[in-house]
């Protein structure tokens, strides 16, 4: 007995070790202003093998009810992960009911969706693929066609330790794969370390930007940090930012059940905004110089509008200019190109 237990524990050591080496941990980037309040679910831990999976399923539209919808058909890498329609087509040719979002550091995202109706990225996932106008198959049935594969199996056993494929191992390693789509390395990051330089008209949008306007100071600002601030330039929260004074998109309010959530959005990132036309949850605004334009001029008034818009802007022409060219600077070229989030097949 006591002979066998060094000999036994040696073989768990070797066992611990085969498991790493075939399926090491992932490592992520974690930019350093990003900071660590996200939470990765302990059953789920990132893996070299897992995010490898997680990426062939995002792009294969095997997943789809007639084999021509991957993820990756309304979240296009070039587009940051959106797709360029105001509203999305997927199987039934029927348009979703909202805009396709970017899938960028969706680490630091706590609600998903528009309205913030899904909790983990790995309730998310199954969505699409059971909803009759995205992929329309049920996640049981495309499990069922994976596993009749010759390629996902053996994938899945890397990944999970068993080739027999279920939704949730599939959830499991999107999930992985997208948690990995971290982007920090704008013009603008690259100012921030010192290695780029504003251009004039850049720093005056960017100025404008982050200040609230103090009439009393003669400072003029925007504003836009209040809500799409910090780091990431996303909040976990909801706002009605004043698109309509008679809103027909309940948004928020169908989640919560509560009144003044009527009409709320979450607040999304404006990283790689310029790439990610047309703009809010239905994709009404075509150009950024819209968007501007609305939040400078048009905010319409409505019970549940965030008390932080009820003051118009009125941004002159060449403020709105300036803006635009900071927003610019969000784009970060290496994530669109990064090989690592593109097509594997
Ligand atoms: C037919 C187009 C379409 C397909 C296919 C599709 N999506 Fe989406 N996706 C959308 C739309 C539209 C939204 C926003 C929906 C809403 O909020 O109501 C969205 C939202 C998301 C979000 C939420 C992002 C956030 O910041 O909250 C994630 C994550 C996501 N999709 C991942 C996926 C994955 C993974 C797949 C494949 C399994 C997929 N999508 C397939 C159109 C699509
Ligand atoms: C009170 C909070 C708040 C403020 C202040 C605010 N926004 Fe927004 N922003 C939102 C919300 C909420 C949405 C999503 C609304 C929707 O789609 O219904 C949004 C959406 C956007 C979008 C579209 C994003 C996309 O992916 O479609 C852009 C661009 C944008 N805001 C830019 C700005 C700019 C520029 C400013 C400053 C002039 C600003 N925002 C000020 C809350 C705010």
């Amino acid at each position: 007995m006591t002979r066998s237990l060094p000999l036994l524990l040696s073989l768990l050591l070797m066992g611990i070790a085969f498991a790493f080496t075939t399926n090491p941990p992932y490592e992520l980037q974690i930019p350093p202003s990003f900071g660590h309040r996200y939470t990765i679910p302990e059953d789920n831990p990132l893996t070299v093998e897992g995010v490898a999976l997680g990426r062939f399923l995002f792009y294969d539209s095997l997943l789809s009810k007639n084999n021509t919808i991957s993820c990756s058909s309304c979240h296009q890498q070039a587009l940051a992960f959106t797709d360029g329609f105001n509203l999305s087509i997927g199987v039934s040719g029927r348009p979703t009911f909202r805009n396709s979002m970017s899938l960028a550091n969706l680490l630091w995202v706590r609600d998903f969706f528009w309205d913030g109706h899904s909790k983990t990225l790995e309730a998310q996932a199954l969505i699409p693929m059971d909803h009759p106008d995205e992929m329309g198959l049920a996640p049981e049935k495309s499990a069922q066609k994976l596993q009749q594969t010759k390629f996902y199996p053996k994938r899945f056993q890397k990944a999970f330790g068993t080739n027999q494929i279920t939704p949730k191992l599939m959830a499991k390693a999107l999930a992985q794969f997208e948690r990995t789509l971290i982007s920090a390395n704008s013009p603008y990051d690259q100012y921030l370390r010192g290695k780029y330089t504003l251009t004039p008209a850049e720093k005056r949008g960017l100025d404008l930007f982050m200040r609230g306007s103090n009439p009393d100071r003669a400072i003029r600002g925007a504003n836009c940090a209040h809500c799409h601030g910090g780091a990431q330039f996303f909040q976990n929260r909801f706002h009605n930012n004043g698109l309509d004074a008679s809103p027909l998109d309940p948004g928020r309010q169908e989640v919560t059940g509560f009144e003044e959530d009527f009409a709320r959005f979450r607040v999304p990132t404006l990283r790689n905004i310029a790439l990610t036309a047309p703009y809010m949850h239905d994709g009404r605004f075509k150009t950024l110089e819209e968007v501007v334009n609305h939040y400078s001029d048009h905010i319409a008034q409505s019970r549940t509008l965030s008390a932080d818009l009820r003051g118009m802007i009125s941004l002159t022409s060449s403020e709105k200019k300036d803006l635009i060219a900071f927003l610019h600077t969000l784009t970060d070229r290496e994530f669109i190109r990064n090989p690592a989030f593109s097509n594997p097949f």
